[in-house]
């Protein structure tokens, strides 16, 4: 998989893809990125990106000539690519979303800046998308959100597998079970007596009952779902109704 990324500060990416899962995913080339600074297509003296709103208003708007010379370039070089803009008010990212752009061959992320970017780059643009009902100053760190969600799920990336089974969200929705390390008890704090046991069987009941108690407890609405889909499976739904029972008051 190719990510592009179309920015006015490409130096805020450089840690991002030198540090940790992804910068070693980047290094063995499971991902193959190229941070585009957008002022290098800009061909006039000052190299300017941005310029003022027809019509008058605050702010500056990113200039619609380097982004689409960009877009032609990178085309040409890497192949057509699925295109994605960093917009406040787009679709809401989430997993299901990030699963689907991780199967893409070629993603151009354009991180948008100052009050927006010209309308007519939008007619190269497949999808915005925003991380989140609140206002960033850019698109720079939305695109690094979306880029670790996405890489972290290209095979191999991730070095146990089993990471990716237990997330939270890639399971039905249901939300991923309580996790403990050594020491067995700090603070007075103990770990759960059934981890120690060495009972694979029963070990594997207990994080699936925490599992349903968790995601009752956050997001009722998965387990509502569920049910009413009918994707439950007998021994879940025998757990469901013991928690609710041990949760209902006694008269
Ligand atoms: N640009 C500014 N804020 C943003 C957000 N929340 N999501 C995506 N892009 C943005």
């Amino acid at each position: 998989m190719r990510i592009s990324v179309l920015t006015v500060l490409p130096g805020l990416f450089d840690c991002f893809l030198k540090e940790g899962i992804i910068g070693k995913a980047v290094q063995s080339e499971k991902v193959k990125v190229n941070v585009i600074n957008i002022r290098d297509y800009a061909y006039d003296k000052h190299k300017v990106v941005d310029d003022v709103p027809y019509g008058g208003g605050p702010g500056m708007v990113l200039k619609p000539e380097p982004i689409f010379r960009a877009y032609d370039d990178i085309s040409k070089k890497f192949g057509k690519p699925f295109v994605i803009l960093t917009e406040p008010w787009g679709e809401t990212f989430n997993q299901e979303m990030a699963v689907e752009l991780s199967k893409k061959e070629h993603l151009l992320i354009i991180c948008g800046r100052y009050e927006g970017v010209d309308e007519r780059v939008k007619t190269i643009v497949d999808k915005e998308v925003s991380i989140g009902d609140y206002v960033l100053t850019g698109g720079e760190l939305p695109a690094m959100v979306m880029m670790d969600a996405i890489i972290r799920l290209i095979p191999e990336v991730l070095g146990n597998k089993e990471s990716l089974k237990a997330d939270s969200f890639m399971d039905r929705g249901l939300l991923g079970y309580p996790n403990y390390t050594r020491p067995a008890e700090y603070r007075g704090l103990k770990v759960p007596e059934v981890l120690l046991s060495g009972h694979h069987k029963k070990i594997e009941e207990w994080r699936k009952r925490e599992s349903l108690k968790r995601t009752l407890k956050k997001k009722p609405q998965v387990i509502e779902n569920l049910l009413k889909e009918g994707k439950l499976t007998e021994e879940e739904k025998r757990l469901l109704e013991e928690i609710k029972k041990a949760e209902t008051p006694p008269d």
